[in-house]
């Protein structure tokens, strides 16, 4: 047995100034092999002292640092002795504070641009081609105009003549370009120089480690104790199930609540998913309890046909299942949840009074108070990337790791309006239809989301001689990062014409298929 290494002691701290791009920092970061943290821009000196981090970084902002009262870098940051990296507005920011000099300009240079090698870079060097020459991504107004003392410069753009500088005796770097985003070639390059070898990090972040460690982390969270779990058949409870399975057993028991507005099969899909993973016997049998929730929600649905109000009701309903059902285990202490590292991030902002740029939707809003029981989180400082990994690492199938999310209201928001029983039947044997043909056309992975909506409108069909008046099923399917903005899928005439004819031909009460090409925004990808 070998010992457990702290995979969390080399660690970067990630500064942010309020770019859209932080996160992805962070992510490629963790990419290399190295764990990090996301704190705002002005936490303490001895909060800095406290993280200990083997390096800085710097990230990009909105800001200038031509006005006084614009963030700037803690001086803590300079006198802990390891490399810092400035990006966009930390480079800036690392400039104007060490001696050099901004410009302001009224022009942004947004987009693809060349960076021309000026001198060898220990960071920069395995970016570019041999004729030293590599496309990166550029964002900014502002432009370094002269460099701090002890400082070289070591890459240059047309519009940015200062696009890159560093100062190897003190490792501080700085770099006017974003090499987080995927659209500057070699940016991982980068990074990984930064984290692995200028930073000096082994690399010990990887999905095994990971594992090893939440494991023993939850081990020693909870003892003996008992754990209930809200299994919803999305990754991250699915990842927590596995993880809690693998750690402490038969201690955990999972809360499947069936709420009829599931997708077709769910819960025994959710079931075979697990089955396979723990075929092998390298996880324990996982205890299931599927409740029957159905009649309770749809009856409490009934005559409801506004969106939020439709929301409120099926988020409210399922606290009320899931506490009758935890309450009548016997003993538990622990209730298990799926928190992921950006929403610790996005809570700790709001905390800081930034402006919540992602929105978010809670599926449960929290459970009741008298409900003592202590948090287990095993996937908070994880990113949904590092949650999917870890997932496949413990054995889950890929077709449940790579799911197409599905909203907490579940159908009840792709029925337009009142629910009815009759109509959630009809939408998931359209909506299995759509998926299954997907899946049979490769095209499942290539879309980021698809799903039939439920549209309550009498349109008129031909049967054989008869006019029948039936309702209508919307096919909805977008391609997206972040599913902040979306675009519709492109998907071939061909398939949608399968999917069409068999939605018509083998559900009756439905006479039409319309296939939905609004982008986000102004549409939003769910209907209601
Ligand atoms: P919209 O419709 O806002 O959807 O463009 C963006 C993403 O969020 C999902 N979504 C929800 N998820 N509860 C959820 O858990 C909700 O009430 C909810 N509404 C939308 C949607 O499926 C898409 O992935």
């Amino acid at each position: 047995m070998s010992t457990l290494r702290d995979i969390h002691a080399q660690r970067l701290l990630i500064l942010d100034f309020g770019s859209q791009y932080t996160q992805l920092i962070a992510r490629r970061v963790r990419e290399s092999g190295v764990y990090c943290e996301i704190y705002p821009f002005d936490i303490t000196a001895e909060q800095i002292a406290e993280f200990a981090p083997a390096g800085v970084i710097l990230s990009g902002g909105p800001e200038t640092v031509t006005e006084g009262s614009t963030p700037r870098i803690p001086e803590k940051v300079f006198q802990l002795q390891v490399p810092v990296l400035g990006i966009c507005y930390g480079l800036q920011a690392m400039a104007a504070q060490l001696g050099g000099a901004v410009a302001s300009s009224d022009k942004r240079e947004f987009g693809h641009a060349q960076i021309q090698a000026e001198q060898s870079s220990q960071l920069l060097d395995d970016m570019f081609d041999s004729s030293g020459v590599v496309n990166v991504w550029m964002s900014h107004g502002d432009k370094v105009s002269s460099l701090p003392s002890g400082f070289t410069r070591t890459a240059s753009s047309p519009s940015a003549p200062i696009a890159a500088m560093e100062d190897p005796e003190r490792r501080f770097f700085g770099v006017q370009f974003h090499p987080e985003v995927t659209h500057t070639d070699n940016g991982e390059a980068l990074i990984h120089n930064f984290a692995r070898n200028i930073c000096g990090c082994a690399g010990d972040w990887t999905a095994a480690n990971i594992v090893s460690d939440a494991i023993a982390a939850i081990q020693a969270q909870v003892g003996q104790d008992k754990v209930v779990l809200g299994l919803s058949g999305g990754v991250d409870s699915s990842v927590v199930a596995a993880l809690l399975a693998t750690a402490i057993g038969d201690q955990l028991t999972c809360i499947f609540v069936d709420n009829g507005l599931l997708r077709k099969n769910e819960s025994e899909e959710v079931r075979a998913a697990f089955s396979g993973a723990m075929g092998d016997g390298t996880l324990a049998e996982l205890n299931i309890i599927t409740v029957n929730a159905q009649a309770e929600f749809l009856d409490k649905l009934a005559g409801v046909d506004d969106p939020e109000a439709k929301r409120k009701i099926i988020g409210a309903t399922f606290i009320d299942v899931f506490d009758r059902e935890a309450t009548a285990l016997k003993d538990v202490n622990w209730l298990a949840q799926g928190t992921i590292y950006p929403d610790v991030i996005e809570s700790a902002a709001s905390k800081y009074g930034k402006a919540h740029v992602i929105k978010s939707h809670h599926n449960v809003g929290g459970l009741p108070e008298r409900m003592t029981l202590k948090l287990v989180e095993p996937l908070r400082e994880l990113f949904k990337d590092e949650v999917r990994k870890i997932g496949l690492h413990l054995g889950l199938p890929e077709s449940l790791i790579f799911r197409h999310p599905f909203p907490g209201p579940g159908l009840g928001v792709r029925i337009l309006g009142e629910v009815k029983p009759s109509y959630a039947d009809v939408l998931r044997e359209a909506d299995a239809i759509f998926i299954e043909e997907l899946r049979n056309a490769n095209l499942y992975s290539q879309v980021s989301q698809a799903f039939a909506v439920y549209l309550p409108v009498k349109s008129v069909g031909v049967v054989g001689d008869a006019r029948r008046y039936e309702h209508v099923i919307a096919l909805r399917a977008v391609e997206t990062i972040d599913f902040m903005t979306a675009r519709w899928a492109h998907l071939p005439y061909e398939f949608i014409e399968r999917v069409s004819n068999r939605i018509i031909n083998e559900i009756a009460a439905v006479s039409r298929v319309v296939y939905d090409v609004s982008s986000k925004p102004p549409a939003t990808i769910e209907w209601e």
